[in-house]
């Protein structure tokens, strides 16, 4: 999206009820408006309804577009509004690419962004609160329906199964559970501001490598259980308008053109109702649209100016299959019902944007909330953690702490308000490295307003040290740079980050590890330092929440939303190879801490883990079955000096062997506690998650059986045992 928008009325405002009564009767369900309309449709005005543009280069830009990623002009004559779709990984995607021959793009003149970037997508998991999602997504969403976008490309949930995955910041973790949660909230708040979510990127799009060819390679009960349920769920909570199909292939077919994906699993099983756009260039022939493609996205201006005639999948070449009758002419009209039926649903019509400024302090305050629900506490021996009010010196070491904190790069790139904190580098290719400008230093001084606080850059180790030598304290800051198209190498910290952190600790034994990364990293040194605090990408106000937990402002409720390994020999593929297929049967569906319970692994950090600065004890379990519904309830109690916020979750072991791995999460609730304050929790759970996927009985089949719940702190501290005595039944795919 260009940054400088042209303001104009983007929706000529029609009177629908001229057209139709039945068009602007708001009373009637989205699939009666979206029926009412077809029939005034023409072949070309449904065909008009099914490409959207490239909009995001100027020399392609189109009349009535904005700069977005996509674009679908309106049709006024029908009063049917344009779709501006704008990527919003984790914020109004505002990057600006080309301004056109011999220009310079905006942000390389120096510019200012215009939207607000929430903490990185896998840190809204870490907060493990649906509440918290919701709100980000109202917020981002607000933002861009006052910049005149109404379709966000948001809602990436590839499971982890791989940690190296460049895009593991842009998705939710390991568990299809506390995943589904997480994007259905942030879905529901999007679509709360009239703005269609996408869910993407359908599905097992779990790496970058070979992102455009490569074949993820599953059984199908394993896929069932592990990340087409987590797609599954988040659909069923947040009824996205759209699901966006992935580059890769699933078992040899492409994403876009997978029948058994789209038609058979999203379509059928799921009686999807939305529309099914595909990744930008994921197309792969006019047959998609039998398989259960409804829309191609971001085609090229210049293969051909009228979206009619291009020459793209579904320009001409659907319209000659149609005239053949390869593809019936119900099949455009399905695909066309599809996309009204959502933007009726999501308030297209009904509320188009208005363009007018951003709130953006309140929109600020809304991603340091999230932030500061999502900071992990991973290690805080002798209680280094929060600083002393009354300490003296404190060293800052490295990774620009002085001025900003990290994000990540790709199409969920937020250029800041303000401009970056310090100039931006290139990626290698057109993503760029960027530092949000919220300065932990200056949050912190305004905490410890009587403390000396200096700033070492940590390009010189000896240096860093001899200044953390003369500190109460060592805050080394230590970043992990990933972006799409690009996966890790492997787990370090790059550029020597870990001997800089053993300099500092050899000197200091007070030094804490303050962390700023895409996902999990190895930490050779953690037996050196006395604290670590899991910040992830932490967004506009990043700095600000940082220094909250550092000083004590904020007691840390993050918990992991992905299992931190010891090294790479611990994951099912010790390296991510050049190959066109990956086998994602070494661990079918036991992804992350399932695998590692499964191979009794000892990981570095748990799924599920971190700390407070206070205790909670859990006590009272009761397990009720009713037939297939189970619910677990007990008490939750802070029993430390602080307030807080913890994340008791339940766990449920299938009987004998026959889950994939000993336990799978069941249910969790964020609770926040004053001191010596007790809570009863109940938590009821999803049948399917007592079940496995009968494959040839096309079924969820639950064994009869007793079934062993625990719930815990983590997945690896387990506090509480009941079981749940099962009957045998089934619940339909
Ligand atoms: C990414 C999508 C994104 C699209 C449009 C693709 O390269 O994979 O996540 O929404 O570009 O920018």
């Amino acid at each position: 999206m260009k940054l400088t928008i042209a303001r104009t009325a983007l929706f000529t405002a029609l009177s629908l009820a001229s057209l139709s009564p039945a068009l602007a009767d708001q009373t009637a369900s989205p699939d009666q408006r979206a029926a009412t309309m077809l029939k005034r449709m023409s072949l070309e005005d449904m065909h008009h309804m099914v490409q959207s543009y490239n909009d995001m280069m100027a020399l392609q830009q189109q009349p009535g577009g904005i700069g977005a990623a996509g674009y679908v002009p309106a049709l006024p004559k029908l009063g049917i509004p344009a779709q501006q779709q704008n990527d919003a990984g984790i914020g109004v995607h505002n990057y600006p690419i080309d301004q056109g021959p011999g220009k310079q793009p905006a942000h390389v003149r120096g510019e200012a962004g215009n939207t607000t970037p929430l903490p990185s997508t896998l840190a809204i998991a870490a907060t493990w609160n649906p509440q918290i999602a919701y709100e980000g997504g109202r917020m981002i969403a607000g933002e861009a329906h006052r910049q005149g976008i109404n379709v966000l490309l948001a809602g990436g949930m590839n499971l982890t199964r791989e940690p190296r995955d460049g895009r593991t910041f842009e998705y939710l973790g390991e568990d299809p559970l506390l995943a589904a949660r997480i994007d259905g909230g942030e879905i529901r708040g999007i679509q709360s501001q009239h703005v269609i979510s996408t869910i993407k990127h359908y599905a097992l799009n779990d790496q970058e490598t070979n992102r455009l060819t490569v074949s993820s390679n599953i059984d199908e009960r394993a896929m069932r259980e592990s990340d087409l349920f987590a797609f599954e769920l988040a659909i069923e909570d947040g009824h996205p308008g759209s699901v966006m199909c992935g580059y890769n292939k699933v078992n040899g077919v492409w994403d876009c053109s997978n029948k058994h994906l789209l038609n058979d699993i999203l379509k059928g099983d799921w009686k999807y109702p939305g529309w099914v756009m595909t990744d930008w260039g994921a197309d792969h022939g006019v047959m998609d649209a039998m398989a259960g493609t409804d829309q191609v996205s971001g085609i090229d201006a210049g293969s051909g100016f009228s979206l009619g005639q291009s020459s793209s999948t579904f320009g001409a070449p659907l319209l000659q299959a149609i005239g053949k009758g390869e593809i019936p002419r119900g099949r455009l009209e399905d695909m066309v019902h599809r996309i009204l039926r959502s933007m009726y649903a999501v308030g297209l019509f009904d509320h188009p944007p208005v363009i007018k400024p951003l709130d953006v302090e309140a929109d600020a305050l809304v991603a340091q909330r999230a932030a500061e629900q999502a900071i992990v506490l991973l290690k805080n021996e002798q209680d280094q953690l929060p600083l002393k009010s009354d300490i003296k010196t404190v060293a800052i070491i490295g990774s620009h702490a002085d001025v900003g904190v990290l994000s990540g790069g790709g199409s969920a790139e937020v250029w800041p308000i303000g401009g970056p904190a310090i100039p931006a580098v290139k990626g290698p290719d057109w993503q760029w490295k960027v530092y949000d400008p919220s300065s932990p230093m200056k949050a912190l001084q305004k905490l410890l307003p009587n403390a000396k606080i200096t700033y070492d850059d940590g390009t010189d180790p000896a240096k860093a040290a001899a200044l953390a030598k003369s500190s109460d304290v060592a805050l080394v800051f230590a970043t992990q740079w990933t972006c799409e198209g690009v996966d890790q190498p492997n787990l370090s910290l790059s550029d020597k980050q870990d001997d800089l952190i053993d300099t500092v600790a050899a000197a200091n034994t007070h030094t804490v590890v303050v962390l700023e990364n895409g996902g999990p990293v190895k930490m050779p040194w953690l037996s050196k330092v006395n604290a670590v605090v899991e910040a992830w990408y932490p967004g506009a106000r990043g700095g600000e929440a940082i220094a909250g937990v550092l000083a004590g402002k904020v007691n840390p409720s993050g918990r992991l939303p992905v299992t931190f390994p010891q090294d790479e020999q611990q994951l099912p593929r010790p390296q991510i190879t050049n190959a066109q297929e990956v086998d994602y049967n070494i661990e079918g569906a036991a992804v992350g801490y399932k695998w590692f319970d499964k191979k009794n692994l000892q990981p570095l950090f748990p799924f599920g883990f971190g700390l407070s600065y206070s205790r909670f004890d859990y006590s009272d379990l009761h397990v009720n079955t009713q037939g297939k519904r189970v619910t677990v309830s007990f008490k939750v109690s802070n029993v430390g000096d602080h307030a807080g916020m913890d994340t008791p979750q339940v766990y449920v072991s299938l009987p004998g062997d026959s889950g994939e791995a000993p336990r799978r999460l069941a249910g969790f609730e964020k609770v926040s506690l004053q001191p010596g304050q007790s809570r009863t929790v109940s938590v009821t759970i999803d049948p399917r998650l007592l079940a496995t996927f009968d494959v040839s009985g096309h079924q969820w089949k639950i064994g009869a059986g007793s079934y062993p719940i625990q719930v815990g702190h983590s997945s690896r501290d387990l506090a509480l045992k009941g079981e749940a005595a099962v009957v045998a039944s089934t619940v339909a795919p």
